[in-house]
């Protein structure tokens, strides 16, 4: 993708530098215009060399070399625009159409629709009601402004008005360059395992790490689904940009969070690993190791997926087959029996780990095979099906 970064007087650049070296890495061609007072903080040749790219700024202005008129041609040039750090100043330049350095000039001369503007600066320059308009009148022209964080400021103050982590920004950049076949879909992923009571201190549960549901939603969210995320217990920060996030703990509180939501929506994955069995009392203190032999009598929980699929209407539904043996068999047979549009069957061993191997089951007999691959490259390739059923539909 070829991103253009735009980088503004505010102490919080130097933080770009590891924005753009990771950009770099990750394979993108950049560019980069910094304004007079960034270049006072930083010099060009840094982000030159960690972003192995041309950096220009307002001596090259007017450089006109071959033709090439920097502010016009550098407008035209990325998928990705990105102004971070944006302090008041430029952001109340861009705002009002003052084009007094180059890059305003490159700000006033886009006219795409892929744009983004990271603001920082002190909490009062940031909250006071003229940069609040400002961001506004930006907001509505098509720019995604990405709040600031709260936290410890650069001249010694608390507040909001802090650079966000730049795993924000990266996320927000492949937002906005993803193609949208899943937009205006709600879309609800369960990930994670359950955690079944036995006693105050003990659980029944599986070995999920959430990690397959985590990437389903983030990756949803890049294809523009409005995601509702609902997780057992996972070691994994929430992704970022998803619209609602549950947490639950037992396969009931998992039952009652996803059919309180059923109704809203387009379409749900099943990817959580629901417990099949929970304890049939919990005792309430300890249980004390008195004897040689402990029996706890289970009973099975409610199957969530197939009472969806016994209401499902014209929703599309998708579940996983965790399986041991006779994957195929058994996966098919799952969906016929829950009535799903889709599932996806992947051995046992994959649980827990960052690869996954899958095959895709559809009910119109398309089967599709993916992997061994990253998780999120799996996901993408279960919601290109989804979109295409979504598609469909
Ligand atoms: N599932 C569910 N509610 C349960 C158990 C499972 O919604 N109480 C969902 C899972 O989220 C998954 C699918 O059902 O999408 C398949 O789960 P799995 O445990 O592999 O299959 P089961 O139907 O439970 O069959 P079995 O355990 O006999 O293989």
């Amino acid at each position: 993708m070829k991103i253009l970064i735009g980088i503004t007087g505010c102490i919080a650049l130097y933080k770009v530098a590891e924005l753009v070296s990771s950009l770099r890495k990750s394979g993108n061609e950049l560019k980069i215009v910094m304004t007079q007072s960034a270049e006072k903080l930083v010099s060009k040749d840094l982000f030159s060399a960690v972003g192995n790219c041309e950096v220009y700024s307002d001596s090259n202005a007017f450089e006109i070399k071959n033709g090439f008129i920097p502010h016009t041609e550098l407008s035209k040039w990325p998928d990705v625009f990105v102004v971070a750090p944006a302090t008041a100043n430029t952001i109340a330049k861009i705002a009002h159409g003052i084009a007094d350095n180059l890059l305003t000039m490159v700000c006033l001369a886009h006219d795409g629709n892929k744009k983004l503007l990271v603001p920082a600066m002190n909490y009062r320059m940031y909250e006071n009601a003229a940069t609040q308009a400002n961001l506004q009148i930006l907001r509505d022209r098509g720019w995604w402004i990405l709040e600031p964080s709260v936290g410890h400021l650069a001249c010694g103050e608390f507040g909001k008005g802090r650079y966000p982590e730049n795993e924000l920004v990266r996320e927000a950049i492949e937002i906005l360059n993803s193609e949208k076949p899943l937009k205006d879909m709600k879309l609800l992923i369960t990930a994670g395992p359950t955690w079944e009571s036995i006693d105050p201190v003990r659980i029944i549960s599986n070995r999920s790490s959430g990690k397959m549901g985590y990437e389903l939603a983030k990756m949803a969210v890049r294809l523009g689904a409005t995601v509702t995320l609902i997780s057992g217990p996972t070691n994994l920060s929430v992704p970022h940009f998803v619209n609602e996030f549950i947490r639950v703990e037992s396969a009931q509180q998992m039952f009652d969070a996803v059919t309180k939501k059923f109704d809203q929506m387009d379409a749900v994955i099943m990817a959580a690993a629901v417990a099949d069995y929970t304890p049939i009392d919990i005792s309430k203190s300890k249980i004390k190791k008195d004897s040689d032999e402990l029996n706890i009598p289970l009973k099975k929980t409610i199957d969530i997926l197939k009472y969806l699929g016994e209401r499902k209407k014209d929703k599309i539904l998708v579940g996983f087959a965790v399986e041991t043996d006779s994957l195929e068999e058994y996966a098919k047979e799952k969906m016929v029996k829950k009535n799903l549009d889709m599932i996806i069957a992947n051995k046992a061993e994959a649980m827990g780990n960052d690869q996954n191997n899958v095959i895709i089951f559809k009910r119109d007999g398309i089967v599709k095979r993916v992997g061994p691959d990253e998780k999120g490259r799996i996901a993408l390739a279960i919601l290109s099906e989804l979109a295409e059923l979504w598609n469909r539909s």
